[in-house]
């Protein structure tokens, strides 16, 4: 099975940075983000491969992912030996490209690797968006399983108040992850979709769980994505297509802890996620707080 990540998008929310620089590759750290999204996506144990939309303007992508021998050696001449062993480790991970000509939306993106994923289900997750400890994607695998291969989505609960900012899904609990017994809105229980509705108004929200950008989606999404008419903002929206294959399949959503994963999509966001990513390891804590000097750290309360 492969996992396929989008990262064909324009960037806008990060202008001038993404003038020249794709955003997918800006840095937490020293990572970018889109090598967090790649280690993440081959953590289930179906996954054997990530395909990477990418667009003919960001070719700086593939070229992180590609073996430089040239360049190793060079650093290993300096004596650089662990960091050409990063640099080397990052180029060697199992990862393959196909092009989007121009960015028509999320489900064009990822109708652009249908060929690539083949007949078998597929993983899709969001190349500005990931998860520190790798385990969503895997818990949504198991559930799945438990459900006889059906699609599931991650989902998280959302203040009443904010729900008209996202993707809303309509349904009932039916379980929960095995070894616990959560109900409602609270993080592991899972339900069965029977409806997505964009960007609701709080009144008319059918939930307040929002689709968080990790899917495992039956391979039926693909054929459905190939006559898919631009929806919302004139795109092909992949939610349009999840709608019409709740007409024929059965798909479930798992609820997530909001906080599991970090969201790099606009600066600010992106930002946090420095911040969160260094704080929470405690060497660097130490270190971070010691650049922030006195009042910096005052900042951070
Ligand atoms: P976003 O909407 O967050 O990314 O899409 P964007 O369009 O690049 O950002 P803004 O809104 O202009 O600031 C989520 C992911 O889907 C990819 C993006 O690259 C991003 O990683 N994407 C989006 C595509 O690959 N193709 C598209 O047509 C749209």
């Amino acid at each position: 099975m492969k996992a396929i990540i989008p990262a064909a998008g324009l960037g806008t929310r990060f202008l001038p940075a993404t003038r020249c620089m794709p955003k997918e590759l800006l840095p937490v750290l020293n990572k970018p983000i889109l090598q967090y999204v790649v280690e993440e996506a081959l953590e289930p144990e179906g996954v054997d491969g990530v395909v990477i939309v990418n667009s003919h303007d960001k070719p700086e992508i593939e070229r992180y992912f590609s073996v430089d021998e040239n360049f190793e050696n060079m650093l290993r001449s300096r004596g650089k030996d662990s960091a050409a062993d990063e640099v080397h480790a990052a180029a060697s991970l199992p990862v393959s490209f196909v092009y989007q000509d121009e960015p028509r939306g999320l489900g064009h993106a990822v109708h652009c690797a249908a060929e690539a994923v083949g007949d078998e289900p597929f993983f899709v997750l969001l190349g500005d968006y990931f998860v520190p400890d790798r385990q969503m994607c895997v818990r949504m695998e198991q559930v799945s399983r438990e459900h006889n291969g059906a699609s599931v989505i991650a989902v998280a609960p959302v203040p009443a108040d904010q729900v008209s900012r996202y993707g809303i899904i309509a349904g009932e609990c039916v379980g929960s992850l095995p070894g616990t017994d959560a109900t409602g809105e609270n993080e592991g229980a899972v339900w069965k979709i029977s409806g997505l509705v964009e960007k609701p108004k709080p009144e008319d929200a059918p939930s307040h769980l929002f689709i968080v950008g990790r899917y495992l989606l039956s391979h039926r999404v693909m054929d459905l994505l190939a006559t898919q008419t631009p929806g919302a903002g004139n795109e092909i929206q992949l939610t349009d297509s999840m709608e019409r294959l709740l007409a024929e399949e059965d798909m479930y959503a798992l609820v997530v802890d909001p906080d599991e994963g970090c969201d790099t999509g606009t600066p600010v966001a992106w930002a946090a996620t420095n911040a969160r990513m260094a704080l929470s390891d405690p060497e660097l804590a130490v270190a971070f707080r010691e650049e922030l000097g006195e009042r910096g750290a005052a900042l951070l309360g």
